[in-house]
């Protein structure tokens, strides 16, 4: 079945419902959008974001526009573009504000202003937030408000799988309906990505199972470049064994991280700023407590530190960190009201992504890339905490407008390359569905994962890489054997499961062979045998695309307005 939209948008998390939100206001109502989840709309990993939203609400008090973005640059290790950084601390302070009179419930100071609170690298209590359950709220106000509107259609449990384009236009979607088992063709005017993140290409990590990277994996297929993949952020606390984020909240709020000696560990690494450093900063510095023998012994050798809250007492637990408290015990039995959080550094973000312009426009005449999926440069090397959700409101609305802008040019539905569809339909159904091959894919999904943890950690080196390479490219090989076992339609999830780790296969060498090329130190990537940042020869961003003959890289410039690029001391 082919059905057309004007609009087409891939992902309802903050930065998907944010763009459709944006559309149907701009537009009156007039730009028919088809509306695609792989799971059902509001279980978008979105809803897991927890500790807050960066924004600037508090000149009078101390706070500016330049601050937010020396922090953001500065985190970045100065690999962020910044015009993008500038343009982006401009509007998330609206985006607050939005959502305030959309009706999101904003934690409160007492004289009844929107609450914010420290987060790490910020120099300023900017992190506005929902208790520690921000993306919840925000994801719920903003389905709320786009039920206001009524030219969208809902695609929940659809899996997309790839993006067809003819002559560098975008033309449409292919996709698998879970629960019917039909495969269709979503034609449209536009595409907007906005699939997240694919933190799942690592065992021990913060995301949702269902993160695994499809958007990205598309695009690429697609010819688009994907920037800076070789930038992978981990989150300093990840609940020991299961990963589930302890946000960096508990750290905002007063929390302490201690090793095994008891010792608040972070003034030998980061005096000033203590446990809310960078993530790049504090992750490195668990990981040497832990490898010089400091922290404790974990199961599965998942050694671990403690996030200390004991001296934060109940009420501030209770009002400020519930979901935390509720995990932990929930997880562990364990009250941290009473005893320290064990955690470990753990895979948490992509700073990487498409690579999109200051709009979200990527290099496909159609398309455009929002939130976590996309590379506008923000980021750079390691992000901030708290500017995710806020890129995504931020880049959502962008986008949105943009592709109204757009759409006021009349550029028609492109017709579809039949034969394109088929062939698509055939490569899954007949070629991957039907393959008598004797691979299982969980085990590859899982040795996958293995070999992430293991090769493309905190700590990186040349030869780990490589060793990584060559086992990623074992594995691809060995996913031309896999075996899919129900052969049946309807609610596959073997077989969209399969389609998931081809993506995340993809994926896995375009980062290795990225990270294997930079040979430096710089933000979330940190190599014992480049233990420096070169700005000389490494102040740049990485391109890849696909050839016939593996990944290519290239590189291009970073856009330094005002700050350059100075040692990091925090
Ligand atoms: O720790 C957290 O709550 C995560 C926030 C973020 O990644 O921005």
């Amino acid at each position: 079945m082919i059905i057309d939209h004007d609009v087409i948008i891939l992902g309802t998390g903050l930065a998907g419902l944010r763009a459709a939100v944006e559309i149907a206001c701009k537009s009156g109502d007039m730009v028919n959008m088809g509306i695609v989840s792989k799971v059902q709309l509001m279980r978008a990993h979105s809803v897991c974001a927890e500790g807050g939203t960066a924004a600037m609400l508090r000149e009078e008090e101390g706070d500016n526009l330049d601050l937010h973005a020396w922090d953001t640059v500065k985190g970045s290790d100065f690999l962020a573009d910044q015009d993008v950084v500038y343009r982006f601390v401009e509007t998330s302070p609206q985006e607050i504000l939005l959502l305030d009179h959309w009706g999101l419930p904003w934690s409160r100071t007492d004289d009844g202003r929107i609450l914010q609170r420290p987060f790490g690298g910020h120099s300023y209590p900017r992190a506005t937030m929902a208790a520690d359950k921000t993306g919840f709220f925000e994801m719920q106000t903003l389905y709320d408000t786009l039920t206001q509107y009524k030219n969208f259609t809902r695609y929940d449990e659809v899996f997309a799988t790839s993006i067809i384009a003819e002559k560098g236009r975008f033309c449409g979607v292919t996709m698998i309906d879970a629960s019917t088992g039909e495969f269709n063709v979503l034609r449209g005017k536009v595409l907007l990505i906005a699939t997240g993140g694919l933190g799942t290409l690592y065992g021990f990590t913060t995301y949702s199972q269902t993160v695994t990277g499809d958007g990205q994996a598309m695009a690429y297929r697609a010819g688009l470049a994907l920037e800076d993949s070789e930038f992978l952020q981990f989150h300093p606390t990840g609940l020991v064994p299961s990963g589930i984020l302890m946000t960096e909240a508990c750290r905002g709020e007063g929390g302490y991280l201690r090793n095994k000696n008891g010792d608040r560990f972070m003034e030998k690494y980061a005096a000033a700023k203590m446990e809310v450093a960078p993530r790049d900063i504090v992750s490195r510095a668990e990981m040497t407590e832990i490898i010089e023998g400091r922290g404790f012994e974990g199961p599965k050798g998942l050694d671990y530190i403690h996030l200390d809250l004991t001296h934060l007492g109940a009420d501030k637990i209770n009002h400020r960190l519930p979901l935390i408290r509720e995990v932990t015990m929930k997880f562990l039995g364990l009250d941290p009201i009473y005893e320290p959080i064990p955690v470990r550094p753990v895979a948490h973000y992509s700073m990487g992504g498409i690579e999109a312009d200051i709009n979200g426009k990527t290099k496909m005449e159609g398309v455009w890339a929002a939130g976590e999926v996309a590379c506008t440069s923000l980021h750079g090397a390691n992000r901030l905490g708290a500017n995710s959700t806020a890129e995504c409101l931020v880049w959502g609305g962008f986008a949105g407008a943009e592709i109204v802008k757009y759409l006021g040019t009349n550029p028609g539905i492109p017709d579809m390359p039949a034969d394109r569809v088929e062939e698509e339909e055939k490569r899954i159904f007949q070629d991957m569905l039907m393959r008598d091959g004797n691979e299982n894919p969980y085990q590859l999904r899982r040795e996958l994962r293995e070999v992430m943890d293991f090769h493309m950690g905190v700590f990186r080196t040349g030869d780990e890489m490589s060793a990584g390479l060559e086992k990623v490219r074992k594995l691809k090989e060995r996913f031309n054997n896999v075996n899919i076992q129900d052969k049946h339609r309807i609610y596959n999830s073997n077989l969209i499961n399969t389609l998931e780790l081809e993506n995340m296969l993809l994926l896995a060498e375009t980062m290795i062979v990225a990270a294997l090329a930079r040979e430096e130190s710089r933000g979330g990537h940190s190599r014992r045998d480049f233990s420096k940042r070169d700005d000389v020869n490494w102040l740049k961003h990485t391109l890849i695309t696909p050839t016939d003959n593996g990944p290519k890289l290239d590189y291009k410039d970073v856009t330094i307005t005002k700050w350059k690029p100075v040692e990091r001391k925090y």
